[in-house]
């Protein structure tokens, strides 16, 4: 049974980031961001999801294999590791997501070799690090359950029984899509958002984060990512994958928000601002608009 990964301890910089989703021209967007901010690969990380509604889901994994970043096991590569019959993402049967689902998964399934998938099949589905001495654990969906949405409006109560499952300072999540960090007594919850679909913000942006130390604790510092949206979204169509997904990527909406609580789902079309929020294991969080 896959397991935790312990990456490390750190005192310089992590860059974090989620759901590539097949994405290759963010993706590459993301890669030269790092190295303009001097960050090596051994300091990033991925919250899974290699592949989803983008074309280029096997130039996205080869990518992030070949330059040995740290992966969390994501739903897709859960589904795509044992050759299942659907992506695993947690979707109402029978929804408008749940349709198009059943179409870029079986792309997906096809567009990836064998070799990978059983890459993908050795994923840890934990990933422990420790950053200036704060414990963090990163995972794709809950602790225990992968495709566990945990949005920005999930009730706190949710999060805080996560946040004792994992036993640590700080979770970093995935899977749900939409970039957030919010502090929950002394811990933190934070999720880097997806680079390979805006935020259902109205924006054609999308999004990362980094995590470095300051004097008492954690700075989190969300970033917008500006690529060649165009350019995936031409390859989407020309794959033959949903338009509704190449329309997302040109519109900053999602086609359907069906999965958000209200509150979030209020917030579309809402643009997100970059954030600095300022941790410390003490703790008050400071969080300021960049
Ligand atoms: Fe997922």
């Amino acid at each position: 049974m896959p397991h935790t990964h312990h990456l490390g301890s750190f005192d310089e910089p992590m860059l974090v980031f989620g759901g590539p989703y097949g994405n290759r021209q963010a993706l590459d967007a993301l890669l030269a961001t790092a190295a303009t901010l001097g960050i090596p690969n051994g300091r990033m990380l991925c919250t899974g999801d290699l592949a989803a509604y983008a074309a280029e889901p096997q130039a996205v994994a080869d990518r992030i294999r070949d330059a040995s970043i740290a992966v969390v096991m994501g739903n897709v590569e859960e589904s795509l590791g044992a050759d299942a019959e659907d992506c695993g993402c947690g979707f109402t049967s029978g929804s408008e997501c749940d349709v198009m689902a059943a179409q870029w998964y079986r792309y997906a399934a096809d567009a990836v070799d064998q070799e990978t998938k059983r890459w993908m099949r050795d994923l840890p589905r934990r990933i422990d690090l420790s950053l200036d001495g704060v414990s963090i654990a990163a995972i794709h969906g809950g602790v225990d359950q992968i495709n566990r949405f945990v949005f920005p409006a999930t009730p706190t109560a949710e999060k805080s029984i996560e946040l004792d499952k994992a036993d640590t300072d700080i979770v970093i999540g995935g899977h749900s899509g939409l970039p957030f960090t919010q502090l929950l007594g002394r811990r933190l919850w934070h999720n880097a958002g997806a680079i390979g679909l805006p935020a259902n913000d109205g924006t054609p942006r999308v999004w990362f984060s980094l995590l470095h130390p300051h004097e008492n604790g954690i700075s989190i510092d969300l970033h917008a990512l500006h690529y060649d949206h165009a350019g995936a979204a031409a390859a989407i169509r020309a794959a033959g994958l949903p338009t509704a997904y190449a329309e997302a990527l040109e519109t900053g909406f999602w086609p359907n928000d069906d999965i958000m609580p209200d509150a979030d789902r209020h917030r579309r079309g809402v643009a997100l601002t970059e954030q600095t929020l300022l941790w410390s294991p003490s703790c008050q969080a400071a969080a300021a608009a960049e």
